[in-house]
């Protein structure tokens, strides 16, 4: 992808700030602190646009990134973070939950997951729910340059196995340091275009929802 423009366009609250321009949409979700505005920097070559925190719970709004004027990057408030109250984690969830169900322009997600661990009951929790709704989903493992390169695989056959998606599913093990799986992310990222989820749910699955997270 050649970069033209990335520029910051809202922090919204409620559904009715979202940009009604009708641009697809590809959003970024994973567990508070994982590397998503760290991933939206790598990605479109900025350092500082989307606001990074080694505090987790930094984004708390879901924060529009338009590139190029041709797509979003819409980053996602990050779940399970304890130190927020029971009703804020709620009102959270509630977001991420009608965000993802409703948003029309919504094109497909990216679940972000540190390398470093082993996926925990909340990521696996999003991803059943994800395929659930059959939103166009790929899964980015985070943080690779912290792990050894000799034991990536390892954890990355973790992830793969606990998640239990096929061994042709888009994975992509990166790093916002090294900007490590950048071009292979970018080519799925264009790849999924902007075609729009369809959310025809499976019926047979019960799926915990996001807001218990
Ligand atoms: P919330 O907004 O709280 O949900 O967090 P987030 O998912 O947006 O995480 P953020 O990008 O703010 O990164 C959290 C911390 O991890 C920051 O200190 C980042 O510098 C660090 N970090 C993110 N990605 C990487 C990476 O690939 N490698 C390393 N070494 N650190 C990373
Ligand atoms: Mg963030």
């Amino acid at each position: 992808m050649i970069m033209h423009s990335a520029r910051f366009v809202i922090s919204a609250v409620s559904s009715n700030q979202y940009p009604q321009d009708d641009l697809p949409e590809i959003a970024l979700v994973g567990r508070s602190n994982v590397g998503k505005s760290s991933l939206i920097n790598s990605l479109i070559q900025r350092k500082n646009l989307a606001r990074t925190s080694a505090q987790p719970g930094k984004t708390q709004t879901l924060n529009y990134y338009n590139i190029n004027e041709s797509m979003y990057f819409v980053d996602l408030p990050g779940y399970g973070y304890a130190h927020v109250s029971q009703d804020m984690r709620k009102q959270w969830g509630r977001m991420i939950d009608t965000y993802i169900t409703q948003r029309k322009p919504l094109c497909a997600v990216m679940l972000l997951i540190d390398l470093r661990h082993a996926p925990m009951e909340s990521d696996i929790a999003m991803f059943r729910w994800l395929t659930h709704y059959r939103i166009r989903t790929c899964v980015v493992a985070t943080k690779a340059d912290k792990i050894s390169r000799s034991k990536r695989m390892l954890h990355a056959h973790r992830i793969q196995q606990q998640l239990d998606f096929p061994s042709d599913f888009p994975f992509f093990i990166y790093s916002a340091v090294e900007h490590a799986g950048r071009d292979a992310l970018w080519a799925w990222i264009e790849s999924v275009g902007t075609t729009r989820v369809s959310r025809v749910p499976k019926a047979e699955v019960s799926i915990q929802h996001t807001r218990n997270m």
